[in-house]
């Protein structure tokens, strides 16, 4: 292993640090608005159905290549093979730029909801009331900049220090706490008069309802919520020691992270139907329905605040895997110190980030094909990137890597009985599919 790279100390400090990257906002906030605008059951399905074969593949895929390397998502294509494939590592250090300038914002909404809450401006169940004062916030062109910068002046200390015990030691506190108020915040919402229409809704499938849009959707988002398609588990992998079983590792991560999406949207959706609020709102969904929700526990100024920092955590370790992509490709490329490294990289992303944030306001006119700049940021990072990444990696993984990442006796996977299965779906499968949808969603 090489000095100076830091890496995880044990097995569960690493799960904890891979499932806090793929366990977010994209878990909790979008995908309850996804399923919503997506028909519910049929977009669970097909999520679910992308994630354990596809997303579970490419997942071993990049945390294979990680560890093999010890290299940032540049390096390691570069060590494997010169040429150009080293240019599928550029791009992910690209989408990482690209999806933390707009992540960042919406983290910054869930910093400025914990105080709302914390203050009692959200103590209502008027949805139209609670609807008004999101649509005002989000709107409003100076008070969420504050707190996207705040989002990553945080974000940005603690990758300066290295992603070491700190954070490691955090994950594994407010991790176990998240799940334990998703929890309540469930049975709460599942047991509101007339949440059965709204589990209906999750749960029973009306597959007359699929559409190509809504298959790619669930791609996408099957990339974007494992963290995938991009090198951060390329980078998480290669601070990974050899002592750790991959395949089981992928597996957990995967686990994890679609059972809280599974949760949140068994907290949203059933909550949404029971105050008669749209499915289909969007962005919105999840800050607008939860407070609802939170008016009708006792005590829901306390949880309300809690849930909101602890959102606020959530995102904050996927948000420290997205720029640890960047930040280790100028370290170990640019030989930029990490203090340099994260300075540069996080004031250029908070820049980056404020067109998506005014865009859902004073500069909402800008549209190309309905979108407004903030959608369309996140539609090409979901919806194309993130995917024709995993394209690559998959390829790259069964046509070009597959011995070294299967046999290094350094940091190769090793032991792995599905190993034939692994590669057909790396070499053929995975790519088609992946292919396929993508083309067609154009
Ligand atoms: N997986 C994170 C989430 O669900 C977002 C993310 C995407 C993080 C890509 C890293 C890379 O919120």
């Amino acid at each position: 292993m090489e000095k100076n790279r830091g890496h995880f100390g044990t097995r569960l400090g690493f799960i904890l640090a891979a499932a806090g990257s793929a366990i977010g906002l994209g878990n909790i906030w979008k995908f309850p608005y996804l399923a919503g605008e997506n028909g519910g059951a049929v977009f669970l399905i097909l999520y679910l159905g992308f994630v354990f074969t596809i997303g579970l593949s490419i997942m071993l895929a990049e945390l294979a290549i990680g560890r093999t390397t010890q290299r940032n998502p540049v390096g390691a294509f570069k060590t494997l093979k010169r040429g150009p494939w080293t240019a599928v590592g550029a791009m992910g250090v690209f989408a990482g730029f690209f999806i933390l300038s707009f992540y960042s914002v919406v983290g910054g909404w869930t910093f400025a909801y914990a105080f709302k809450s914390a203050t009692g401006l959200l103590a209502t169940q008027d949805i139209k009331i609670l609807g008004n004062a999101f649509g005002g916030f989000i709107s409003n062109p100076i008070e969420p900049l504050i707190y996207h910068a705040l989002f990553m002046v945080i974000t940005i200390t603690i990758v300066l220090r290295g992603v070491d015990i700190g954070i490691e030691r955090t994950c594994r506190i407010l991790m176990p706490l998240l799940f334990i108020l998703i929890l309540v915040l469930c049975i709460r919402s599942l047991t509101l008069p007339g949440a059965d229409v709204g589990i209906t809704f999750f749960l029973e499938p009306d597959f007359s309802k699929i559409s190509g849009t809504m298959i790619t959707s669930a791609l996408g988002h099957a990339f974007f919520s494992l963290s995938l398609g991009m090198g951060a588990m390329i980078t998480y992998g290669s601070y990974l020691s050899n002592k750790v079983n991959l395949p089981h590792a992928a597996l957990w991560v995967t686990s994890l992270d679609s059972i809280i999406a599974v949760m949140a949207g068994f907290m949203i959706l059933p909550a949404v139907f029971a105050f008669g609020y749209d499915p289909a709102a969007g962005p919105g969904l999840t800050f607008i329905t939860l407070p609802a929700v939170f008016s009708q526990i006792p005590g829901g100024m306390f949880f309300g605040t809690l849930f909101f920092i602890l959102l606020a955590v959530a995102a904050l370790t996927s948000a420290i895997s997205l720029i640890e992509v960047v930040v280790a490709y100028l370290i170990d490329e640019k030989k930029l110190s990490r203090t340099r490294a994260a300075i540069v990289s996080g004031s250029t992303i908070f820049l980056l980030g404020v067109p998506s944030s005014l865009s859902l306001g004073i500069w909402s006119d800008f549209t190309i094909a309905g979108k407004n700049i903030f959608d369309i940021m996140d539609y090409l990072a979901s919806n194309i990137m993130l995917p024709a990444g995993g394209i690559f990696i998959a390829l790259f993984a069964g046509w070009v890597a597959f011995p070294k990442i299967m046999n290094d006796s350094e940091g190769g996977i090793q032991d792995f009985r599905w190993a034939s299965i692994w590669q057909i779906i790396c070499r053929y499968i995975a790519p088609a599919a992946i292919a396929v949808i993508l083309i067609s969603g154009l």
